[in-house]
This record gives C-alpha cells, structure tokens and sequence, in this order.
C-alpha cells in the first residue's frame, strides 16, 4: 500500500524498531496468557517459578507495548508532518490552468477531506502494527497447543469474517454515496457563504436555495449515512458474537471431535477471548486504510503525488530577480481554453510581442478579448501550448520557468492580499513600506509593524492600493497590472497614470498595465489591441496622435 511505502520512506528505522518492540510486546502478552492456562493446571510445586515468570512478563508487556506506540507515534507525527508539507508544496506546483480546472472546491474538498482520510491513517498504522502482533502471537500458541484445533477454529474465524465483512462492504458502500453527497454540500456551504448578500436580498431565491438545493443534498446524505450506519451496527453486533460462535463451537463440538485435554481447551478460550480484540481493531481499521488509499487516489487525481518531489523548488539554485535584462520576446504563443462538454473553445494567438526594459504599454480590448490570459502567459503562469518565449533570446524552458517568473510583480484584478510581508526581507522594509504608503494615501489607514499590515479590511480599491505596495516593495523589473485602476476614484486614477506609471518607468521598469482608460494613452509607449484573442495593432502611442490631441494634457 503507498501510504505504508510512504512512511517507510519517511523512517525506516523507527519502522523496524517500533515493529520489533511490538512484536516482542504481543509475544509476551500471549506467553502471559500461557502462563495463567499452565498456572489453572499446574501443580503446587511449580506454581513459584510461573508467579516468578508471570512477573516478569507483567514488566516486559507495558515496557515494549509503551516503547513500541511511541515509537511509532513519533513515526505517525513524522510522517503527518511531512505529508502535509509535502501536499502543500505539490499544490503550489501543480500548473495553475489546471487547478483553474479542477476549481477551488474541489481543491477545498481535497484538503478538508482527503487528506484528513489520508492522515487519520497514518496515525492509525500504530495501531494496527501492535494488534497485528498481538493476533500474530495468539494464533502461533494456539498453533502450539494443538494443529488440527487450530486450523478449525481458522476455518470458523475465516468464515466469521466473511459473514461480518461482506454486509460491512455493503455499508462503506453506502458511505461512499453519502460522500458524494457531502462533496455536493460543501459547494451548496459555499454558496451560501459567498452568496449571502444574493440570498439575503431575495426571498424566492432563497427559499429555492435552501429547499432545492441544499435540502435535497443534506437529505441524500442523511440517507445514505443512516442505510451506512444500520448495516453497519448489525454487522457489528454480529462480529461481537462470533466470539461467542467460536467459543460455543470450540466446547461443545470441537472438543469433543478431537478429544483434546482441559488445559489445550482452556488455552483455546482464554486464547480465542484474548484474540478477539485485536482482531476486531485490525477489521476496523482496514477499512479506513480503504478509504485513504480512495482518498489518496483523489488527491493524485488533482496532480499531486506523494512519490515525486514538487517541481517549484527545482530551479530554486536559479532564483534572482534576474534585473539585468534586455529583451522578451513571445513567439507565436498560443493558449487554448478547453472545458468538458463545450464546443466553442477560446483560442488566444498566436501572439508576437516584444518587451523591452523601460517600456510602457498599454494592453487594451473588449470584454474576453484575451487580456488577462496573454498576462498569464507573459508572466509564466501559463505554459504557452504552441511558441515559445525568449528572455534575452534563451527559450524559457520548464526548468527556467521559476526563475522566468521572478522577474515580474503582478496585480491580478482577482489579487489576494497576505497580511505579512511575506517573503520580503529587506532590512528597511517597515520604513520602505510606509513611504509607499504614504504615496498611495493610505498611511491614515494602514500600519506597518515587522513586516505586517496592520488591516487589510478595507475598501475595494483602498485593499488595491494595498496590492500595488506589495508589487512596489517586491521591486521586480517588470510590472503587470491587470485594471488595476478600474476601481480606483478620478482623483487616485489621475495619480496612477500621471506619477506612479511614470516614476516606474524613470526606475528603468517595464510596465504592462491592462485598461480601458483610453484618455490615459498618451502617457504610455505603446498600445497593443486585442480581439477574440488575436492583435488587432501594437502600434508606438505617437501613431495615435490625431486621437491623442484631443485628449486632455497630463496634468504632469
Ligand atoms: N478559466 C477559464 N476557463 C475557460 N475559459 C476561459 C477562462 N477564462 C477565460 N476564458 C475564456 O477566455 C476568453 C478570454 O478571457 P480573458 O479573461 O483573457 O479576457 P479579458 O480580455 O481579460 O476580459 P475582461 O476585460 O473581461 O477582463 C473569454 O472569452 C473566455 O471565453
Ligand atoms: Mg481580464
């Protein structure tokens, strides 16, 4: 099973250690139980030794059994440790089209769900082992004690098993219903998070909503959990009884047919009695390994895996701002966007487009004319699916893409905003930070203490501004701004065209900033128009002169 070979790989020393002391620890919880069976038949004489003996095990089993469960909690926590950071670094890795994709809930889905499946297992393996060894040692004394009775009462376990496990299947399957139905609630929870103002504002809409939806999701669920848990306390019921089965079978039937002595008879109860806790803790737990192995079939799904190492850090040894730069160059690149089920597919490209450092331009079109997917594929988080791009003429290959990606700080109109500084680390950061503050007029709002923001609830625009101070303070030497200004007032508009454009580009920046403010045009150097996904011109800002002299004057 992969998450057995995970935690393998994670320690295996700590593995065979914590498997030898639980070994040894089942092996004298049995020896204990032969010594109570000799004991029942013993004569007086020998009963000294055994109490001296029965002693000492008395020490030996909670000393290994208490050696081996830390070890193997350590090893447990260890592995949890790393899985999590593992899964974390994998989903930075996984290329963001695809994520796009899969879509947040599914990722939501994937880390509140399966990944608690996977992790629930691996501090469950602990366990498992001891009870293992624990069953493991009962079967060779009653192996001891007489072959053919053991091997009929295997054949009666066996069969129990089966009788137990095959309605408990049916139950998991009903669970696994109940789970998809659970995926269906959790994006119905999200709609009704993010889509509370809607539903707050609109009664029909959401009496539809909670009955519709959600009440037929949380119905399916309920459903199915309560058909899972019926069969399942049955079956359950059933199991507690076997033992009882077994024991009923092994003294009034078996004894007979085999003729065997008192104490292989009471070695066999005491035996059969002691068995059946570990047993059913290894039946229980099974099926959970199950279920994490679904769950993490599902998070390979998503592109993660556990055996390879994540890609992101790859080109770590490249990494640098990679300021000295002369020219960028996309080359017939192309991106398509392909969805299930959908005929009319976007196809962007190919585009030809030079940047050089110091350059402004202005990247302009209609709605869905392929903008803000040129800007992904600038900045490297789209791989191009045709062309290629040239940094100072070197293809920027999977390898480079990293590094590629270093050279750009990026105000995506669907930012988000970390609280801290994250990643910045330059010695006058707090004092850099607010200056730039001060420029974007938030200074009366924001506080900069070591690196953290003191508030990011703020307006729409004011929490924008917010964004632009980070992309100041990364001090990369090309930058993307994706409308940044769309839901900024006339006044901090005219600062952002006429100062904060223009001072990046005397710093030697490049700047490529989306828009629909043509009355802007004329601080920049270049426009380039897009439609359906193909440019329409990418002409120098004095090819519009005409236009722009009817343009009101930079108020510079
Ligand atoms: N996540 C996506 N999945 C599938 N298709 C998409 C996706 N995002 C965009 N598209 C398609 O790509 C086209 C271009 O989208 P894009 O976001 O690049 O446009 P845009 O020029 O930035 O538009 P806007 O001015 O509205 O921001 C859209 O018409 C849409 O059909
Ligand atoms: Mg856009």
């Amino acid at each position: 099973m992969k998450i057995i070979y995970f935690m393998m790989q994670y320690s295996r020393r700590f593995l065979v250690l914590a498997i030898v002391a639980g070994v040894i620890s089942g092996a004298a919880n049995t020896a204990l139980l032969a010594v109570i069976n000799a004991t029942l038949t013993s004569s007086q004489y020998q009963r000294s030794t055994l109490a001296l003996i029965f002693l000492g095990l008395c020490l030996v089993v909670p000393l290994t059994r208490v050696v081996a469960e830390l070890l193997l909690a350590h090893l447990g926590q260890g592995a949890l440790f790393q899985l999590r950071m593992q899964l974390s670094e994998q989903i930075l890795g996984v290329p963001l089209r695809r994520l796009e994709e899969l879509g947040p809930h599914r990722l939501m889905a994937a880390l509140t769900d399966d990944v608690p499946s996977i992790t629930n297992i691996v501090t469950v393996i602990p366990i498992l082992c001891i009870n293992i060894a624990v069953a493991l040692s009962c079967l060779v004394y009653m192996g001891w004690l007489s072959w053919p009775l053991f091997l009929a009462v295997i054949v009666i376990i066996i069969i129990g098993i089966v009788s137990y496990q095959l309605p408990v299947a049916k139950s998991f399957q009903y669970m696994t219903f109940a789970r998809r139905e659970g995926d269906n609630l959790f994006n119905h929870f999200r709609a009704l998070t993010d889509g509370i103002k809607e539903l707050k504002i609109h009664a029909d809409r959401r009496k539809a909503f909670l009955t519709d939806n959600l009440q037929t999701t949380a119905e399916g669920f309920r459903r199915h959990n309560i058909a899972a848990l019926t069969i399942y306390t049955i079956a359950a019921s059933w199991g507690q009884m076997l033992v009882f089965v077994v024991i009923g079978l092994l003294l009034f039937v078996l004894s007979g047919w085999f003729g065997v002595s008192t104490m292989v008879l009471t070695g066999f109860t005491l035996a059969v009695l002691y068995l059946m806790t570990p047993l059913q803790v290894i039946m229980n737990t099974l099926p959970n390994m199950g279920r994490a192995n679904v769950a993490l079939r599902n998070v390979e799904k998503l592109g993660l895996s556990l055996e390879s190492s994540p890609t992101e850090q790859d080109s770590k040894k490249l990494l640098g701002t990679g300021a000295a730069w002369k020219s960028l160059t996309l080359s017939g690149v192309t991106h398509t966007y392909r969805r299930e089920g959908e005929e009319s597919l976007f196809v962007l490209g190919p585009i030809d487009l030079m940047l050089r450092p110091g350059e402004l331009v202005f990247l302009t079109g209609g709605n869905g004319s392929g903008k803000t997917t040129l800007a992904k594929l600038l900045v490297g988080l789209y791989t191009p699916e045709s062309g290629e791009i040239l940094l100072d003429g070197q293809p920027v290959t999977a390898d480079l893409t990293d590094y590629y990606r270093q050279h750009f700080s990026v105000v995506f109109s669907d930012f988000y905003l970390f609280e801290t500084l994250l990643g910045l680390n330059s010695e006058e950061l707090d004092g850099k930070a607010r200056e730039y503050l001060r420029q974007l007029q938030l200074d009366h709002k924001v506080k900069v203490a070591d690196g953290t923001l003191s508030t990011t609830d703020l307006s729409q625009g004011q929490r924008k501004r917010l964004a632009l101070l980070t992309a100041y303070l990364e001090d990369r030497p090309i930058y993307l701004f994706d409308e940044w200004a769309a839901d900024q007032d006339p006044h901090f508009k005219e600062i952002f065209y006429y100062q904060i454009l223009p001072e990046l580009k005397a710093r030697g920046k490049t700047v490529v900033a989306i828009t629909h403010d043509d009355r802007y045009y004329n601080v920049g150097d270049r426009i380039i128009k897009l439609d359906y996904g193909k440019t329409v011109y990418d002409k120098p800002v004095t090819e519009f002169a005409a236009v722009l002299n009817e343009m009101p004057v930079a108020a510079q």
